[in-house]
Order: C-alpha cells, then structure tokens, then sequence
C-alpha cells in the first residue's frame, strides 16, 4: 500500500505516475484541502500536520509514503525521516535538470514561498546553479484556483502570463515547476511559452524512485485487488473525482471532511 498526501489535490498529479508505473499496487491519499494552502503557513504547522496525516496512512496500512507535496517536503521530511520507521520519499523543484539542460543559461522556477525558502531546494541550487541565472516566482493564487478546478479561466491565465513572461523575457528556456498543483495548469502554460521554454515537472522521478524503493523494501509484487481510497479534510468535487477515476481503472472510495 502506498500511502500519499499533499496540501489538497496537487499530489494527484504525482498519483498519476505512480499509478501509470505501479497500477497493481493499492493506494490511500489524504488531501489537507481544509487546510490549503501550506505555501504561506509556519514550519511548525505543517510538520504537525504532516505528522498526523503519516501515523493515518500507516493506521491505513502504508508502507511507504509519497509526500506528494515540496511545501511539505520542504518543512517536514527531515522530521518525518527520523522520527518514523518507514520510506519517505519527497518533492523537491527538479532544478538539476532544468540547470543542466539549459541552452540560454536562464531558468524559471514557479513555487510556492514554503519550498522557495526551505534548505533543500536552497541547497540543491548552491549545489547545481553555477553561472545558470534562476529567476524564481511565488505562484500566488494558483494552487488556490487548481483546488477550485479551475485550469484554464481566464483570471487564472493572466495570473500564469504574470508570473511566466517575465521569465521568458530574460531569456527562461526551462520552467520548473516546483508545486504539484501545477501540472494541473500545464494546458495554459503551455499556451503562454508557445513552444519557447520546456516545462519541468519532477513527478515521474518521484514514481520511480518510489518504485525502486518498493523493490528494496519486499520481493513480491501486490497479490490482492488493487483499490484507491482518497480522504480528504474538505471534499472532493464532482470534476476533481472524474479526473481521479480517469487516472486509474482500480475502483476508487472518496471520504470527505475527514478530520485527523
Ligand atoms: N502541492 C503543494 C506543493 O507542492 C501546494 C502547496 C500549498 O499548499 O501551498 O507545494
């Protein structure tokens, strides 16, 4: 059992790998929608959270955990690794790749001030950056309108034109994204480069690596029928629990205002 959580409905966009890698495995995701957005709150809170929200999904019988999530990553992974018996893996702004394969020697990087701010990243950009300008940019509002369904309006638009063409004036051949709500934006950003820079999203390492993981920790495959249980502290839409079934054919439970 793979257990999952992110801030509200972004680490689905990292479900999607794993399912599409692992479709036999059984998994459990917890969205914190009640508490989204984790990008402006304290360390302190989301370490909390994401401490409660680990001993469920080991109540649920995960055996390993996906923190679908580079806020949460960011503030609490380190906590989490020491202080629980099980693999972690994280999200981090997949700034390695975006720095390595750059032409121009400019890369962008939209996330949210959480992760901007925590030392992974910061020390992953010391590590890789060497004479690569990254021009980095909080995406205000944008997880807001991903957990209210909205991809494509045009607010939602402007927001991303706000944020993205300052990047691709200075050259931005590369746009990392370093939240897992944005995926959800990748139709409308794609508009917006139009062919100019490459959208980098970290989601399939992260399936990956939980795979190889998974292959380390036990040598048999899953035996039983696979299911998908979605918890959340809101609740899931209508459109968001179309998009969920479209992303595995395992049958899949939704709980709604689920309290932890
Ligand atoms: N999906 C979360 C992330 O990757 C969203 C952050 C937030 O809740 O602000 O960082």
């Amino acid at each position: 059992m793979i257990g999952i959580f992110d801030s509200g409905i972004g680490g689905l966009s990292v479900f999607k790998e794993l399912s599409k890698l692992m479709p036999k495995e059984s998994y459990v995701y917890f969205s914190d929608s009640l508490n989204c957005p984790y990008g402006p709150k304290k360390t302190d809170f989301i370490i909390d959270r994401s401490t409660k929200i680990t001993y469920f999904l080991i109540e649920q019988g995960a055996d390993i955990i996906v923190v679908a999530c580079n806020t949460a990553t960011a503030a609490a992974i380190s906590y989490l690794r020491s202080n629980f018996d099980l693999p972690f893996v994280g999200m981090e702004p997949a700034i390695k790749p975006a720095v390595l394969h750059s032409k121009s020697g400019v890369v962008g990087v939209l996330a949210t001030a959480g992760t901007l701010k925590g030392p992974l990243y910061l020390n992953t950009l010391a590590h890789f950056k060497g004479d690569v300008k990254v021009i980095e940019r909080v995406g205000d509002g944008l997880v807001e309108a991903v957990e209210k369904a909205d991809f494509d309006s045009k607010d939602v638009k402007k927001l991303l034109r706000n944020y993205i063409e300052p990047m691709l004036n200075q050259g931005a051949d590369h746009i990392v994204l370093g939240c897992t709500h944005y995926p959800f934006l990748q139709r409308s950003i794609e508009e917006i480069l139009d062919g100019r820079a490459e959208i980098v999203n970290p989601a399939l390492a992260v399936a990956q690596q939980t795979l190889k993981l998974l292959k380390e920790q036990k040598a048999a495959p899953a035996k039983e029928q696979p299911f998908c249980k979605f918890y959340s502290s809101a609740s899931f839409t209508e459109p968001i629990q179309i998009i969920i079934k479209s992303l595995t054919a395992a049958p899949c439970s939704f709980i709604d205002s689920f309290s932890i």
